[in-house]
């Protein structure tokens, strides 16, 4: 991939650039900006290069229809708070209001088109309906950057296609990522440990496979860990489980043995009647993984299995981590997250938090981003880059 080094002089040069500014929102209130800090390098360089800097964004999933609901109003707010250029935003995405006001930018100043999946193209099956969207935004820029690492792996006009019509280079926040994860598949320094939590067993099961020949130690927590403690056959209660992915799951657990890795999942765990609602505190009882009661569901990872996974990641050299431990955003099933969190504070290792979700919550949970050696912006992207799939985003730049 290029650098934006290699774009030469950018001063008066229009420079179109994809950024994700997908941030979670409360009301028109950004609940986390970490998306819109990341992609400052790269912003400030091109500003104070004196380049005429126009941003393509997504917001949520508006299919394709215009909705105050997803307009990026708020995210051009918050990135004019923390630069230091004029930022507005255009009233359209390839209308009359963009035309002009692509027109009209001075040297330094940033443009934020509308929502871009406010156009139906943008996220179109149909090649051609994508590529003419593409051309329109390609007509916006002498040059086109990607910086939106949590959209590579999305093939949409703003991401994919545009790049085929402009010069074009990676931003410092793709770089980045990309050196990171490349690290984390290619040369990891050993015992690398993979944290895998959250909720959905299905959507990791693919990056398990393709982890279970890097990783030294897989530790599985969250909701997806009943459906491994039930493939060893425990009683999980009224605990959330994918029944279909039993198999499969089992699989992984024999081949897990069979290469001599370590595959650990929960000793323990944090139950209660019902998913938590309202207000707390809430009924909670701790039991082992091989007593959990019929009528009570897992919403944590107990004591003893979070000392022994803050003990694997004590001794590690690399950890990746994906997907909280519990129900941490509620305090009182937020222990296991914490725990797991705090050891990749502690350790000496090089550490990866990965996807939005989990960088969410160490933030939520109070933890700083310098805690992390790096915190990846994407989820989907990260976890598909882990799992080798070629990223059409990442693909499609000149020198790829
Ligand atoms: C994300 O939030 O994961 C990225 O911004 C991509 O969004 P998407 O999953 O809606 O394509
Ligand atoms: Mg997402």
């Amino acid at each position: 991939m290029k650098s934006i080094n290699d774009l030469g002089d950018l001063q008066g040069k229009r420079v179109l650039i994809r950024c994700d500014f997908n941030v979670p929102l409360d009301g028109e209130t950004i609940t986390d900006d970490g998306r819109i800090r990341a992609a400052l390098p790269t912003l400030k360089q091109l500003t104070e290069a004196g380049a005429k800097v126009v941003v393509m964004a997504h917001l949520g999933r508006p299919k394709g229809e215009v909705n105050p609901k997803y307009s990026l109003a708020p995210a051009a707010k918050r990135l004019g708070e923390l630069i230091d250029a004029k930022v507005t935003l255009a009233g359209d995405v390839v209308g009359p209001a963009a035309t002009e006001a692509v027109a009209g930018l001075a040297d330094g100043e940033i443009l934020l088109l509308e929502n871009v999946r406010y156009e139906p193209a943008e996220e179109s099956k149909v090649d051609a309906e994508r590529e003419a969207l593409a051309a329109k935004y390609a007509a916006f820029g002498d040059v086109f950057v990607s910086d939106g690492f949590g959209v590579v792996h999305r093939k949409q006009a703003s991401v994919y296609d545009v790049a085929k019509l402009l010069p074009n280079a990676a931003g410092h926040l793709v770089a980045k990522e990309v050196d990171v994860l490349k690290k984390l598949t290619e040369t990891p320094e050993r015992p690398y440990v993979v944290v895998l939590g959250g909720a959905k067993v299905a959507d990791k099961l693919s990056v398990i496979d393709n982890l279970l020949k890097v990783a030294d130690t897989l530790i599985i927590g969250g909701g997806m860990g009943y459906t491994f403690l039930k493939a060893n056959g425990l009683e999980i209660g009224t605990s959330l489980v994918d029944d279909t992915k039993i198999d499969v799951v089992k699989e992984y657990m024999e081949q897990a043995t069979a290469a001599g890795k370590q595959l650990l999942i929960p000793t323990d765990a944090v139950v209660s009647p019902a998913f938590p609602s309202g207000d707390g505190p809430f009924e909670k009882t701790v039991v082992a993984a091989d007593a959990i009661p019929a009528d009570q569901m897992g919403l944590d990872v107990g004591p003893a299995t979070a000392a022994a996974y803050a003990e694997a990641i004590l001794g590690a050299k690399t950890v990746f981590w994906n997907g909280p431990m519990g129900v941490f955003e509620v305090a009182d099933f937020a222990d296991g997250t914490k725990a797991v969190a705090q050891a990749l504070a502690d350790t000496g290792a090089f550490t990866v938090v990965g996807g939005g979700d989990s960088a969410a919550a160490v933030r939520t949970l109070g933890f700083a981003d310098d805690a992390f050696g790096h915190i990846s912006t994407g989820g989907g992207a990260s976890l598909e880059y882990l799992e080798g799939k070629t990223l059409p985003g990442l693909d499609v730049l000149e020198g790829n």
